[in-house]
């Protein structure tokens, strides 16, 4: 069976932490779409690490873990992702499986992503600069280039090939602010360095785990509002980050498919541009941002904050059919004097609780309910029914708007800040 864990908003709910925390569950990790423009943050032993690439299962001694086909790898990112977790896990490689499939991210894609931005100016996606797009536009253009093709004797011919269109269209976005060469030196050397570990028939690999009875957990990226169908389009990510990826990014039929877990914050983040109809451009989004360090993992860049948006929350839940809910960073709240959420949108002075499919051009307005703040000390020890009403009230809430059961709730970065609510 392969169970789901994935963000419903718009990527860093913490997904790293709690598939962490579920792996000990699982015998097998796999991430079924993005690439390393995912920063996942994760504690082992007191240090902290950030993913990209691998999934977060490495860390556990008895977990495999896969990189599915419907993953864009940049061998060069992948092995200094290892090499900040080879010390930890020295054994990492017999544990850690490639897809033949997953696409590559060549030099030249990450130049076209930082050629294109240019080129948009005020309406750039505000994208990782990591490639991501540009690679996954020539998978869907049928030019692209498979980790499985660096082992065939025709790869420098393909890999010139793609370097020659990808050139061309470089050229004529006038953009020149590049160093191919060094970056081909970089990126030969981290072929070779991938071509050490175990590339597989990775669909394979999954059906004989089913079919033994394993458990899989498949690790989503980013967020279902960054989805490539239903996020903010045009400002998305290029991937189907939703439960409906999984099937095609693992190559697993759908009646394999378990428990699909659905992550979310207390409040609500985004970094890049795109629609952010609760976002506090105030002191109160400050306040937010610093207190719940909210600096991207893998860029740094500031993230946008603002208060939890419960219509979009509910339009995710259902693309997805979340079983289980898992709220993060209720802790972040602590001390607020008062906690807003948006359960409805005003479109051009019309009341909807639908996201509608041209967010980005509609002007939209929050309709916000107030909820009286809880203390700066939550305690849980004693279980979730004996904790501070104003609290349980807000996360009853949350749930009776959503139709789905939160499960967990985290109250802060260490483990034993984290709630089973049942
Ligand atoms: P994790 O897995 C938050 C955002 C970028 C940009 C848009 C497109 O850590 O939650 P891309 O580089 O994918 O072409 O950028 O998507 N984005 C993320 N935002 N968390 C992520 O991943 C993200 N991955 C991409 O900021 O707005
Ligand atoms: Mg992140």
């Amino acid at each position: 069976m392969v169970d789901i864990i994935l963000g419903l908003q718009w990527g860093d709910e913490g997904k790293g932490k709690i598939a962490d925390y579920l792996t000990p569950k699982y015998n097998v990790v796999a991430r079924f779409q993005g690439g390393p423009n995912a920063g996942h943050s994760l504690d082992f032993e007191g240090k902290k690490f950030v993913l990209n690439t691998i999934p977060s299962g490495i860390f556990h001694k008895t977990t495999l873990n896969l990189i599915g086909n419907g993953v864009v790898i940049d061998p060069v990112r992948l092995r200094e992702e290892i090499q900040r977790i080879v010390s930890e896990c020295p054994d990492y490689k017999d544990r850690l499986l490639i897809s033949q499939k997953a696409h590559l991210i060549l030099p030249t894609h990450r130049i076209l992503d930082a050629a294109s931005e240019a080129a948009k100016g005020e309406g750039k996606i505000g994208s990782t600069l990591r490639g991501i797009g540009p690679t996954y536009k020539d998978k869907i253009g049928r030019s692209g280039i498979r980790v499985g093709d660096i082992l065939g004797p025709d790869f420098l011919e393909k890999y010139r090939n793609a370097v020659n269109d990808h050139l061309g269209i470089i050229d004529f976005y006038g953009f020149t602010d590049f160093d191919l060469s060094k970056d081909e030196l970089l990126f030969f050397d981290a072929l070779e360095f991938l071509k050490t570990h175990q590339i597989i028939n990775s669909e394979y690999f999954i059906h004989d785990c089913i079919s033994q009875g394993k458990k899989i957990l498949a690790e989503g990226a980013q967020g279902s509002m960054l989805d490539i169908e239903f996020g903010t389009y045009p400002y998305v990510t290029s991937s189907n980050t939703l439960a409906g990826g999984v099937c095609t990014g693992l190559g697993i039929a759908p009646k394999h498919v378990g428990k699909v877990f659905g992550i979310f914050k207390a409040y609500c983040t985004r970094v890049g541009s795109g629609p952010f109809p609760t976002e506090l451009d105030n002191e109160t989004g400050e306040y937010l941002r610093v207190k719940g360090h909210e600096y991207g993992a893998t860029t740094g860049r500031k993230r946008r904050t603002g208060w939890i948006d419960l219509v979009a929350l509910k339009y995710t839940c259902m693309l997805n059919g979340i079983d289980e809910l898992i709220m993060m960073k209720s802790d972040i709240l602590n001390g607020m004097e008062k906690i807003a959420a948006a359960i409805a949108y005003k479109i051009n002075g019309v009341l909807s609780d639908q996201v509608p499919s041209n967010m980005c051009s509609a002007e939209i307005e929050p309709e916000l309910v107030w909820f009286p703040g809880w203390g700066e000390d939550l305690n849980h020890t004693q279980g979730f029914e004996v904790m501070d009403e104003r609290f349980r009230n807000y996360v009853l809430f949350i749930e009776n708007y959503l139709g789905t059961k939160i499960r967990v709730i985290s109250l802060g970065p260490e483990r034993e800040s984290t709630l089973v609510k049942g």
